[in-house]
């Protein structure tokens, strides 16, 4: 093992690229044993947490109009997801390169997580071609992925690094938080969140590798400041929340008929917009080792995300 990956596993409790490759081939799956042939999504029960779908805050609609609405948060789940692992790709690819030669463990590393979140892309669009079969109704997302991952990857590294590694412990937070107890969800949606975790939890210690190669050697005045951008990218991401909000209600009109007065789309529209909200940033960045890998870039960096976090919760 290299000086550098010894280094690096002191400050990362011991964990260590070799120890992440190992673990991620240990758990290494396949889509087809996921999803496909017999393995159908089952459109009569919900398939967000409801920690995370926040549905029944919604009194004014029915069981059956909760649980369409429940559904319409899940293919934008698929959507979103698909959206951000797109920029963690290229992320990690940029990354990896520069250093093909040297730590053999962290090339392979690096490479397996690359590889996982290709498979990862691909089985939410498989994830997605059900649902579209399934639903019945056209739900529109956000997008193209392909702008957004050309938005945020226009940030300082280690602001993009830190709103990757957010996002490694929010989907570990998904699964732990809401669905391993929950039996009412449909067993195939569970089953995506399930494996998702699985592989993830690999991922957000290999992200903290990552946020520590790249703040290695800044003052702390480029830390702030990429601080500051992270927080930017949360903001970006956030307006794209509130436009996914107003796509969800669109969609939950057209799939149920219903008519909302404007008191009632007003309560959909804060509600829901609040729910995103701790889904996709809230639920990161409170995680307490989202706020310890911060902690120790910088105690000031912890302070700066723990006074907006709850804006997200
Ligand atoms: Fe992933
Ligand atoms: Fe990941």
């Amino acid at each position: 093992m290299s000086t550098a990956s010894e280094m690096v596993m002191m400050k990362n409790q011991g964990y260590s690229y070799q120890a992440a490759l190992a673990a991620s081939q240990k758990v290494n799956w396949r889509i087809e044993d996921i999803i496909g042939g017999d393995k159908r999504l089952d459109f009569s029960k919900p398939f967000m947490p409801e920690s995370l779908a926040r549905v029944e805050l919604l009194d004014f609609l029915s069981a059956d109009e909760q649980r369409t609405l429940n559904q319409i948060r899940g293919n934008a789940y698929l959507c979103i997801f698909g959206v951000v692992e797109e920029f963690i790709l290229p992320f990690l690819m940029d990354h990896a390169r520069p250093q093909l030669r040297g730590d053999d463990y962290r090339v392979r590393a690096l490479l397996q997580f690359a590889g996982e979140e290709a498979k990862h892309i691909h089985l939410f669009k498989r994830f997605r071609e059900q649902f579209d079969n399934g639903f019945g109704t056209n739900c529109a997302v956000i997008g193209p992925p392909e702008a957004i991952g050309r938005a945020v990857l226009a940030h300082d590294p280690l602001a993009v690094a830190l709103t990757i590694l957010q996002i490694e412990w929010m989907t570990q937070r998904h699964y732990l938080d809401g669905v391993k107890d929950d039996q009412e969800l449909d067993p195939l949606f569970k089953s995506l969140l399930k494996h998702h975790w699985m592989e993830e939890a690999q991922h957000a210690r290999l992200d903290v590798f990552v946020v520590e190669a790249l703040a290695e050697g800044r003052s702390r005045q480029e830390i702030e400041k990429a601080v500051e951008e992270y927080v930017e990218i949360g903001a970006f991401i956030d307006d794209g929340l509130k436009a996914q909000t107003q796509f969800d209600l669109e969609a939950f009109v057209r799939a149920t008929g219903r008519t909302l007065t404007e008191s009632e789309r007003e309560r959909f529209v804060a509600v829901q917009t609040q729910a995103n909200r701790w889904t996709y940033l809230g639920s990161g960045m409170t995680h307490p080792n989202f706020q310890a890998t911060l902690e120790s870039l910088l105690p000031e960096a912890r302070e700066r995300v723990k006074q907006i976090a709850p804006l997200f919760c």
